[in-house]
């Protein structure tokens, strides 16, 4: 095994074992922003994934959420970390949250490892070399039509009213089996790399929500790219991960809404 995904899988197992035994104990939350929550989990979590990743790789950046990773020189190599992606749920006992790692190569997303560990899946990829959930080769659905496909986003938690993406939702909902807000965005990602979903979108998310999921969808053979088309980069403004046969219905029907949305 690569030494990059050894150590990876290593300490998203590690954490996610912290995650699950923590979970349905009582949680002390404090909160970034006014529904941003945060709990100790989160913290313990991540020291443990950034102190393994430091120990092994001390040249490489570590960009992580809860910011123990403090600032690092510039490297080729970047590892996005979300120790617990779906704090909210996680807070409240709703069982969908995961640990997520992903490792950028000059820029470009190389590995990608997604742990839920109440379901125990595993979600992982490396680039060129597909995506396996519990080590089992993973493929986008065959569905070509919005109307047929179940399709998922979610919401910031720092300032909900700018986007608008609840006129999306709407829209979306109408249009398709229906939209799943679910609250963890890199589970979701891996929902569509898996063919749970056809498609997921979304606004504001960050580098450590996005780099893992976006290689699992990709090497799923899912397309990746920002809301309009172009080309997306952990950490841009919007996302639009679908199985490649619903993408450009699905970016059409979004520019259609962003119209009617700007000139609200
Ligand atoms: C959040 C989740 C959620 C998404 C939010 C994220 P967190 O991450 O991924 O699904 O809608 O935008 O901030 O705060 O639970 O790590
Ligand atoms: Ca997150
Ligand atoms: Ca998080």
């Amino acid at each position: 095994m690569n030494r990059f995904f050894e150590v990876a899988t290593g300490a998203a197992r590690e954490a996610g074992a912290v995650l699950l035994a923590e979970h349905s104990r009582p949680q002390k939350i404090s909160y970034k922003g006014d529904v941003d929550l945060v709990t100790e989990t989160d913290k313990r979590s991540e020291s443990l994934i950034v102190g393994r990743l430091r120990r092994e790789f001390p040249d490489h950046r570590i960009v992580a959420e809860e910011g123990s990773a403090g600032s690092a020189a510039a490297s080729r190599y970047e590892w996005h970390v979300d120790p617990l992606d779906g704090t909210t749920n996680f807070a409240h006992g709703y069982p969908c949250f995961a640990v997520s790692i992903g490792l950028l190569e000059d820029g470009k997303p190389l590995l990608g490892i997604v742990f839920n560990p109440v379901a125990d899946e595993f979600f992982s990829a490396f680039r060129g070399e597909g995506a396996f959930l519990n080590g089992k080769p993973i493929r986008v659905s065959a569905i070509d039509r919005m109307e047929t496909s179940l399709v998922a986003t979610g919401f910031p938690a720092h300032k909900r009213g700018d986007v608008g993406n609840i006129h999306y939702y709407w829209h979306f909902t109408l249009c398709s089996h229906g939209v799943r807000r679910d609250g963890s965005a890199a589970l979701d990602l891996c929902a569509v790399a898996c063919g749970r979903f056809e498609a997921f979108w979304e606004f504001g998310l960050k580098s450590w929500d996005t780099a893992a999921g976006i290689l699992i969808a990709t090497e799923a053979g899912g397309r990746v790219t920002n809301l309009s088309g172009g080309p997306y980069h952990p950490g841009d403004p919007d996302i639009l991960v679908t199985n490649g046969h619903v993408h450009d219905e699905i970016r059409r029907t979004a520019a259609e809404i962003g119209d009617k949305v700007a000139k609200l």
